[in-house]
Parts: structure tokens; C-alpha cells; sequence
């Protein structure tokens, strides 16, 4: 019964994806998540700010498939002086052991997939970090690459899973990261497929990118929260524009990585996304208070 034309309709006949009516929450602050356990719940709360219902995560585990990334080649150096501003660390758990003190106040969203280098296919991911020893590090949520119609896609479909059945067990959230295999596009349409995948299958926290077009169809449909990766590096205004926008259609948050760390001042550009994210500030208003960061006004 696969119905390759369904996957296509937005809005024609026959398809509502209800934009309009916000998603029921249940008693509990975040979308999809009432029926969790207590454990689980704790540490969503951990990484969602239970107030603004949002989260400004700092990704910097892109060296598991890339190795020393620009602006991540000393994490201690041009990382760590990032980390009072962010709620959640995303990283490996070799930079974790190696670099970031234990006495960190933020959460940890602890990458636990990986295999292939950059040289080869992607999407061939294994599980790569054990839950007990997640649970050892006092993750907060693990990270799982997913690549809908990439070559590994079952294998990566597997790797979630397997995931969650231990998630569940311990109390620890799963991330689905919707990563986009060779051939497809990175559109509303490959979104809203990929994200509604993860949450069936019983991902807690669905990171995509943000679509220019029909975005508020990709978090209306997916039931669990959404968060959104930063991409390639892009003018600042531009990276705030791209988070209040996403903010405004349902997304609770970003995990953002190059748009913060390979700002000419990642430190002002950090405190410029965490008003977007959490004190509702346009992105002009983030502007703003970075160039009053940068020029020392603020
Ligand atoms: C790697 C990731 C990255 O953490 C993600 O892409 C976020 O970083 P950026 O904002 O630089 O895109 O999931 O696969």
C-alpha cells in the first residue's frame, strides 16, 4: 500500500495539516510529551527551558564524521567560552571526557551514532556510544542520525530503535536527526516524511532544517518537538531571521552549530540567538544587541 503520490500533497484536496490549531500539551510543557516518564521528563526539561518552552543547543560534534571543522579545531579555545550561554552541549563523548569540565550546568545531547568518515557513505551509521555508559556521562538526550532514503536507511532506522527501546528503559530521550541522504531534497516535502518517520517511531526530539517554504507542515504533522540544525554558515542577520521564523512555525528551538561558532564573534552571536530563542526578540532586535556586544555597549 505505499503511496509514493501521497507523500506529495500539501494543501490539495484531501490532505489538512490543521496548521492553525496548536498541538493539545497536556499538563505537561512540551509538545507530545505528557506521557513520558518521570525520568524522561526531567531531562527534557533539562534541555527545553520550561518558560519559553524552547532550547538553544550548541552543536559541535561534527568532528565524529569530519574531523577538526573550522572554528572547532581547539574546542577548548573557541568552544567552551560559548558554553554559559547555550542550555545544551551537543557533542561526542570524546570531547566530553577530554575537554568539558564536569562541572558544567548544561545538559548534554551525547552523539550516539557514527561509523563512516566524510570519505565515504554517510549514511552507513552504527550505534557508537552504549547507554549505560550515556546514562555514566548524566546524558540528557542521545543523538541518532537518520537517514530517510539514503543507502544504510533501515540500518539507520535500526540504530533509532534500538535506541529508544533503551531510552525507554533508562529515561534517557532520543534525538532523531533527520540527515539528507545523497539524492534528496531538503525541502518541506523530505521533512515532513523524514520527522514523522522518527516520531512513529518513537524519537522524543526531531532535529531538521528549516524549509523557506511550507515549514509549519513539517512540526504540525510530527508530534514531538522540533528542533533546527543551523546549516552552512550564513550572514547573521540571516541565521536569526532563519530561527525566529522557524520559532513562529512551531519549531521549539535550534541545535546550532557553524552560523555560531564561525560568526567573526561567536560569543555575541550566541547571546544574539538565545534572545531570539528565549526572550521572543525579532531578528532585527538580535542584531542589534550583537553589534552592542561587539562594539563592548552592551
Ligand atoms: C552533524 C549534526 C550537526 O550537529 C548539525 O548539523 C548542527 O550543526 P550546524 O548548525 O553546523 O548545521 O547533526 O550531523
Amino acid at each position: 500500500m505505499a503511496d509514493l503520490d501521497d507523500i506529495d500533497e500539501v494543501k490539495k484536496a484531501g490532505k489538512n495539516f490543521h496548521e492553525d490549531i496548536p498541538q493539545e500539551k497536556n499538563g505537561f510543557f512540551l509538545k507530545g510529551s505528557a506521557n513520558y516518564d518521570w525520568g524522561m521528563k526531567n531531562r527534557l526539561s533539562s534541555i527545553f527551558n520550561p518558560v519559553s518552552g524552547n532550547t538553544l543547543m550548541l552543536a559541535f560534534d561534527h568532528g565524529y564524521f569530519q574531523g577538526p571543522t573550522t572554528g572547532l579545531e581547539r574546542i577548548d579555545v573557541n568552544v567552551l567560552p560559548l558554553e554559559p550561554y547555550c542550555d545544551t552541549l551537543m557533542l561526542t563523548r570524546g570531547i566530553l571526557r577530554s575537554l568539558v569540565p564536569g562541572s558544567t550546568q548544561r545538559s548534554i545531547a551525547m552523539r550516539a551514532t557514527g561509523g563512516p568518515s566524510i570519505l565515504r557513505e554517510l549514511s552507513n551509521e552504527i550505534i557508537a556510544c552504549d547507554m549505560e555508559d550515556a546514562v555514566r556521562m548524566n546524558a540528557s538526550c542521545l543523538a541518532v542520525q537518520v537517514y530517510i532514503g539514503g543507502e544504510y536507511e533501515t540500518q539507520t532506522i535500526h540504530n533509532l530503535t534500538r535506541l529508544v527501546d533503551l531510552g525507554l528503559r533508562y529515561g534517557v530521550p532520543v534525538m532523531a536527526v533527520t540527515a539528507v541522504g545523497k539524492d534528496m531534497a531538503r525541502d518541506a516535502k523530505y521533512f515532513r516524511l523524514a520527522a514523522r518517520i522518527c516520531a512513529e517511531l518513537g524519537a522524543q526530539i526531531v532535529k531538521t532544517y528549516y524549509t523557506a517554504e511550507d515549514f509549519r507542515t513539517i512540526t504540525s504533522s510530527c508530534p514531538v518537538p522540533i528542533v533546527i540544525a543551523g546549516g552552512k554558515k550564513i550572514p547573521e542577520l540571516d541565521a536569526l531571521t532563519m530561527a525566529r521564523n522557524a520559532l513562529d512555525q512551531g519549531a521549539n528551538g535550534v541545535d546550532m552549530g557553524r552560523n555560531i561558532f564561525q560568526s567573526d564573534n561567536p560569543v555575541a552571536m550566541i547571546q544574539a540567538v538565545r534572545k531570539v530563542v528565549h526572550e521572543n526578540a525579532s531578528p532585527a532586535e538580535g542584531l542589534a544587541f550583537y553589534n552592542d556586544l561587539v562594539a563592548g555597549k552592551a
